[in-house]
């Protein structure tokens, strides 16, 4: 099975496989993005749509929230949640497509930059639907070891699906001309880079 369904077929208990996330993890990817009120946010692979109330918090009834996401299964669930949200808007495309309506301040990918096939593709793309000054933030709830066997034991096309290490994250962002900020993989996995 590819990727794209798979992740349709997962998204009626997308909820049930995540489980219940804790809060420090959710804080500890907060503090480190520096979200400000008024902010336009895409939430690349927004899936069932787990960052999306603490987003559309951080920005405020001035900013905005694009939740993007390939499967049109999953961005449904995210609809069926938080659809009532006025400053959240719902786009269903590839990440190397990225129809937003306006430059972004921030990219945020949680949970979603492995299962990209062409990362440096992906990563120009994200680029260039940033503002200058934008930034972007690759983060998963758990550190690299872990997704990472979470992967191998999902097997196929999953299996290939593997987070870099930082040094290597590093490169890839310093080739597409992003300036690393901060990065760590310890309970999370969080790296922020902005377009220089
Ligand atoms: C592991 S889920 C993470 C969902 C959500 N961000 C979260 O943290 O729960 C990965 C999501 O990325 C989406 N995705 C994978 N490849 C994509 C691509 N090339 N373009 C857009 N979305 C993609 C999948 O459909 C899926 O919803």
């Amino acid at each position: 099975m590819d990727r794209f369904h798979f992740f349709e077929e997962q998204a009626k208990w997308w909820d049930d496989v995540i489980g219940s996330v804790e809060d420090e993890k959710i804080s500890m990817l907060f503090e480190n993005m520096s979200i400000f009120k008024g902010d336009k946010i895409v939430d690349i692979g927004a899936g069932t749509g787990l960052l999306i109330p603490y987003l559309s918090k951080a920005v405020g009834s001035n900013g905005a929230v694009y939740a993007l996401d390939f499967s049109p299964a999953m961005l449904r669930e995210a609809k069926n949640k938080f659809g009532h949200l006025r400053n959240v808007g719902f786009i269903c495309a590839d990440v190397m497509e990225m129809p937003l309506p306006c430059l972004v301040n921030m990219a945020i990918c949680n949970g979603c930059f492995p299962h990209f096939l062409d990362k440096i593709g992906a990563l120009r793309a994200i680029f260039d639907a940033l503002l200058p000054g934008g930034a972007l933030v690759i983060s998963h709830l758990s550190n690299k070891d872990e997704i990472n066997q979470k992967h191998l034991e999902i097997g196929g096309e999953i299996a290939k699906d593997l987070i870099p290490n930082l040094s290597e994250l590093e490169a890839m962002l310093r080739r597409v001309n992003f300036e690393p900020v901060v990065m760590f993989d310890e309970d999370v996995y969080f790296a922020k880079a902005a377009k220089s």
